[in-house]
């Protein structure tokens, strides 16, 4: 039996008044969590009250207005840097976990990767943990190697540490959790793991942090990013947290103002991270939104979170597995609540244009995980995903309109 310490589901929907509206029609029911979640109403109150009362730009004015602005945006940072338990000056403002990514690889990568070295990602990972990479080891001649995933789902961990032992691999940068598989990777021990043979980690926490609480110091990786608009905050906000010495080393990844020391015509001096990585007026508004997804979020016991999710996701499964042909991709336990699926004969693009509807949205296709997909064997698959606010009778709902969908289409 569960104890829920605070934890109502109804309770929970009252915040987020877009799940009060319709889609097509019909009460909606979304379940494309993973893409992005809603928001609630004191995120949403918080970027009106900004542009209401507080709007200036920051780090220049010295105006009461400047100055109101410039204390949100660092309370922002303060409130993030006590959820991960990282100081401030290692929290820095990006647009979002690809950003993050990029930043990473722009500035981190070429500090550890030289020509002939080899680097660690995994074959589950979002473009925006391959493509960067790609860019970064054909510029500098380094080697990407792809851990497999096994049958259900989880890493390969034999291949892992027979690479950990390779002098020649410098970095792994992996997923926390798969958005396609719902895989919960094992960071902890990875990270443990690859500390004893000195490699670099790298965490994409894009998929963990609506579900998990983060203890960056604990956790003990070089890097942690993700956006925030998965963990109910704005779109257009994400954070790169990295280990002091890392930060202090790299250079910047862009160019402008805010990020300098001195400039002249004969050179210019960097200021300290977080600034040196924050180049140009900053998202102020998304960072204080952020700020408020947090102090949501802090209302509530992250596993209390998780275990909803992870009902409402178990209603979901048994029902679709009644359904002749129905697979699920990524079946490893514990999982978070994300359910990719594909059912013989039916294509998934149908599948979500005949549940869309029904009021029901979910996402098709390769979900960004292009090899992913030619692991699996298909071309797409249809995934839910489900978040605090989802319910059992969602779950239902899903469940009986595809097998309504699946007895026309098929
Ligand atoms: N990365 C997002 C997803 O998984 C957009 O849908």
């Amino acid at each position: 039996m569960k104890v829920r310490t605070n934890f109502d589901v109804q309770d929970v929907r009252e915040h987020f008044p877009v799940l009060k509206r319709e889609n097509r029609g019909k009460p909606l029911a979304f379940l494309d969590n993973a893409a992005t979640s809603q928001k609630p109403k004191c995120v949403i109150d918080a970027i009106y009250k900004y542009y209401n009362e507080s709007n200036s730009n920051v780090h220049r004015g010295i105006y009461e207005l400047a100055e109101e602005a410039e204390n949100l945006y660092q309370n922002a940072r303060q409130i993030i840097s006590s959820r991960f338990n990282s100081p401030t000056e290692q929290i820095i403002f990006v647009k979002g976990a690809t950003e993050g990514l990029n930043l990473i690889a722009h500035s981190f990568g070429p500090l550890v990767l030289k020509d002939g070295d080899e680097m660690i990602i995994t074959d589950m990972e979002h473009h925006a943990n391959i493509v960067p990479w790609q860019i970064l080891c054909q510029k500098i001649k380094a080697k990407i190697l792809v851990c497999p995933s096994l049958p259900d789902g989880s890493l390969d961990r034999n291949w892992l540490s027979e690479k950990f032992k390779r002098e020649s691999v410098k970095l792994i940068s992996l997923t926390s959790v798969s958005n396609t598989l719902g895989t919960i990777n094992p960071i902890g021990e990875i990270i443990v793991e690859a500390k004893k043979f000195g490699k670099k980690v790298v965490i994409d926490g894009a998929q963990s942090v609506p579900h998990q609480k983060i203890d960056f110091h604990k956790l003990g990786c070089d890097f942690f990013t993700f956006s925030g608009h998965k963990a109910y905050g704005p779109m257009g906000i994400g954070v790169v947290i990295g280990k002091k010495d890392a930060l202090e080393e790299m250079p910047p990844y862009q160019g402008g103002g805010d990020m300098i020391d001195q400039v002249s015509f004969d050179g210019t001096t960097f200021a300290p991270p977080p600034q040196r990585f924050e180049a140009g007026t900053p998202n102020v508004v998304g960072a204080i939104g952020l700020g408020k997804a947090f102090e949501f979020l802090n209302r509530f016991e992250m596993n209390d979170i998780a275990n909803h999710e992870n009902e409402v996701y178990l209603k979901a499964l048994h029902g679709l597995s009644e359904i002749s042909g129905f697979k699920e991709h990524g079946t490893t336990q514990p999982k978070a609540a994300v359910l990719s699926f594909t059912i013989d004969g039916v294509h998934p693009h149908d599948l979500a244009t005949f549940l869309d509807a029904q009021g029901i949205a979910i996402r098709t296709g390769h979900h960004c995980c292009q090899p992913l997909m030619k692991v699996l064997g298909v071309p797409a698959t249809a995934r839910a995903s489900f978040a605090m606010y989802n319910t059992e009778d969602e779950a239902s709902l899903l469940v009986n309109g595809v097998k309504k969908a699946v007895s026309i289409l098929k």
